[in-house]
């Protein structure tokens, strides 16, 4: 159930931060995700950021998996397994993308798809996802440190864009702090909200249930869900599950 694909070509996004663009026959949707295994390292979901003839894995160095995948070189090989999971559905009116850090990778193929305004945070400004791939439409930008754009947190700055302009649908993906605070603003502005959540995956097709939140299995029911669904986890933002499945306080 793997295919081997070759990668063939390597671009250094940020300094934590690669795309690995590869030629794969299968025809993913905007937020869905394969399972990578790298043999004798790791297995780990990533999401596709680049959908067409040549795809694309745009991926942070963040533990054992990602770090061996940056130490990869053009030619070398990777095994995967999917697409898997609900992607991004569309939504009508005025559109606003709110994605933090690594998240933008998730979010880049439905802002390909749909017209709509972006909101990118990361730490610093070296951190910033797409900034040059979006360089066409309107962007708000927030850097923790204040080195772009507003100093402070996706949601503080969303708060103060919501003040004057009104949006009638947000997409976002994003540390799991982030997705709560932005959530409950729109929830709190009755915005319509999709959310593509991160949650530990082991099989990645809804056996092994380490990837649950609030009885959801987040590979199968998700990984983006709408505003319903969303209203139902109290768990998102509270609670993650270590590798045995413990339940531990975020
Ligand atoms: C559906 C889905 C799509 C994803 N898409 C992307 C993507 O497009 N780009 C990208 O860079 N990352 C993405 N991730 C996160 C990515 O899977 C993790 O960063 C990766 O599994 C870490 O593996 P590792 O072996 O390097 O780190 P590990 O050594 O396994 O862990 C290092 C640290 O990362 C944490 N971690 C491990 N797995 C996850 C996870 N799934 N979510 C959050 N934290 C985790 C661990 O708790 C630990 O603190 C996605 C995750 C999911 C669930
Ligand atoms: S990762 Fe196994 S059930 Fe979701």
């Amino acid at each position: 159930m793997y295919r081997v694909v070759k990668i063939e070509r390597i671009k250094k996004e940020t300094p934590s931060v690669k795309t690995f663009f590869f030629r794969d026959k299968s025809s993913p949707m905007p937020g869905q995700f394969y399972m990578l295994w790298l043999p004798g390292v790791d297995e780990f979901p990533m999401s596709i950021s680049y959908i067409g003839e040549i795809k694309g894995f745009t991926v942070k160095k963040v533990g054992a998996g990602t770090s061996r995948m940056h130490s990869m070189h053009e030619g070398d090989k990777l095994w995967l397994r999917g697409p898997y999971g609900h992607g991004f559905s569309p939504m009508n009116g005025k559109i606003l993308f709110v994605g933090g850090g690594s998240g933008m990778a998730t979010l880049a193929p439905i802002i390909e798809r749909l017209p709509g305004d972006l909101l990118i945070a990361a730490r610093s400004r070296d951190e910033l996802l797409f900034m040059d791939r979006f360089k066409e439409r309107k962007i708000y930008v927030a850097t923790d440190d204040g080195s772009l754009g507003f100093k402070g947190f996706a949601h503080e700055l969303l708060e103060k864009i919501l003040e004057d302009t009104k949006y009638d649908a947000i997409y976002t993906c994003g540390p799991e702090l982030m997705l709560r605070k932005v959530i409950d603003i729109a929830s709190s502005h009755g915005i319509e909200i999709q959310a593509s959540l991160e949650r530990l995956m082991k099989c990645g097709i809804g056996i092994c249930d380490s990837c649950s939140i609030n009885g959801y299995r987040v590979c199968v029911d998700g990984p983006v869900f709408g505003s319903h669904e969303l209203a139902e986890m109290d768990e998102l933002g509270r609670y993650r599950r270590d590798r045995a499945g413990r339940k531990v306080p975020i």
